[in-house]
């Protein structure tokens, strides 16, 4: 474990329980969330330096921020935000993208993806995914390509990187641009090279659930100076400066400067996120070591070592048809044993707003299986090897009960 790494990683120690075993026995019963920041001392006072120093809205942090995250992505221009519905919003407007054009995307994925496109007066088009990976569908993109399509809009998945030479190359034979929406996965490579050192526009997010945070916030890594200038006009009010003095607004900009507070935590959480990333994998390679539940469960790809693929997040398909409870049941055994879940996610195209452009149920049956049977399990960097096996002595005791 680096010094980076969580402070509790001494007591990461193998329980010696097995996912037989009782979960009280297993790793204890204090509440265990299913995500959370691991925010050090040194992260804290670093916060403190700033609230006390006067300024607290954007300014030196924020560029020393950006500095670090364009050192991450390989030297490309880096802007930040107050979050990554921010950037998707932005990076949309950065694209030129509005009314009657159409952005390919999975219904596989957050509501921001939706919503953002719908706010750009733009029309989602929504394609399945792979059902164990959860990548967007890359024949199912080009068969939806028409000639008002403008944009794809991928999600990335922890643990399963898409082919994004495919991706690319099919977006440059049909000159569409790419929002990769990367709030999952920063840290995770594609042929050794960061997400965000290569491609067109990627999101970050730094919310709490995500490998790093700044409390809220978000970034754009964009493709040249000039963008980044119109990104920085398009995040702060669509002001730009004038000679005299004065100034002036031509586009309508919003307002999703992050302010240097948030900043001053992303440097130290950046300068970190290497051993948190070291940390949750671990986590995972227990899973992977320690899941095993009757009926057993469609869990997530397990590469190998040094893939290079981060894992923000852990979730597993319940065998629904073959379990006596539903998936509320289910979530709900875990929560009277102080585990937290969540669900990643719902189906975009059968919200009621993405029901509004046309979409029924079974359209993309891999989407909805995934909808209806997906169970996010906890994993942080906050967490222990212990609660690991707590959970997945926990899993397969309530599956157990629950089993047909
Ligand atoms: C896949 C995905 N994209 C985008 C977002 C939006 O991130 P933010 O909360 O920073 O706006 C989230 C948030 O959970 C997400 O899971």
């Amino acid at each position: 474990m680096s010094a980076a790494g969580p402070p509790q990683g001494a007591s990461c120690a193998p329980s010696g329980g097995s996912a037989a075993a009782t979960a009280a026995s297993v790793g204890g019963t204090h509440p265990l969330k299913f995500a959370s920041p691991l925010l050090d001392e040194a992260t804290i006072a670093a916060a403190g330096d700033v609230l006390r120093s006067g300024h607290i809205a954007s300014g030196i942090f924020v560029e020393r921020f950006e500095a670090a995250l364009s050192e991450f992505c390989e030297g490309r221009p880096v802007r930040v935000l107050t979050s990554a519905t921010a950037a998707v919003e932005v990076a949309l407007q950065l694209a030129d993208i509005g009314p009657g054009d159409e952005v390919i995307t999975c219904g596989q994925s957050f509501f921001t993806v939706l919503n953002m496109i719908v706010r750009a007066r733009a029309t989602p088009v929504f394609v399945d995914c792979d059902l164990v990976t959860r990548n967007i569908d890359l024949a199912a993109v080009e068969a939806r390509i028409g000639p008002r399509t403008r944009a794809i809009i991928p999600t990335h998945w922890p643990g399963s990187l898409g082919d994004l030479d495919a991706l690319y190359a099919l977006a440059r034979r049909n000159a569409l641009r790419v929002i990769e929406d990367a709030a999952l996965v920063i840290g995770s490579r594609f042929n050794g090279r960061p997400v965000g050192a290569f491609g067109d526009l990627v999101t970050f997010s730094f919310h709490p659930n995500k490998n790093m945070t700044t409390i809220e916030g978000g970034a754009i890594v964009c493709n040249d100076p000039d963008e980044a200038r119109r990104l920085e006009v398009l995040r702060f009010h669509g002001i730009e400066r004038l000679p005299d003095g004065t100034r002036d607004v031509a586009v309508p900009g919003g307002k999703f400067n992050l302010p240097d507070v948030n900043a001053r935590i992303g440097i130290e959480q950046l300068a970190r996120l290497p051993g948190f990333l070291a940390h949750r994998r671990a986590l995972v390679d227990r899973y992977f070591e320690r899941f095993a539940t009757k009926p057993a469960c469609v869990l997530p790809p397990r590469a190998a070592d040094g893939d290079g693929q981060s894992w923000n997040m852990w979730s597993v398909l319940l065998p629904l048809r073959e379990m006596r409870v539903t998936r509320k049941a289910f979530r709900d055994a875990l929560a009277a044993r102080g585990i937290a879940t969540g669900v990643s996610y719902e189906a975009l195209h059968l919200s009621t707003l993405g029901r509004r452009f046309g979409y029924q149920r079974g359209d993309l049956p891999n989407t909805e299986r995934i909808a209806e049977c997906t169970v996010t399990l906890p994993l942080h960097a906050a967490m222990t090897l212990a609660d690991v096996d707590r959970v997945c002595a926990a899993c397969a005791e309530v599956l157990a009960e629950s089993g047909r």
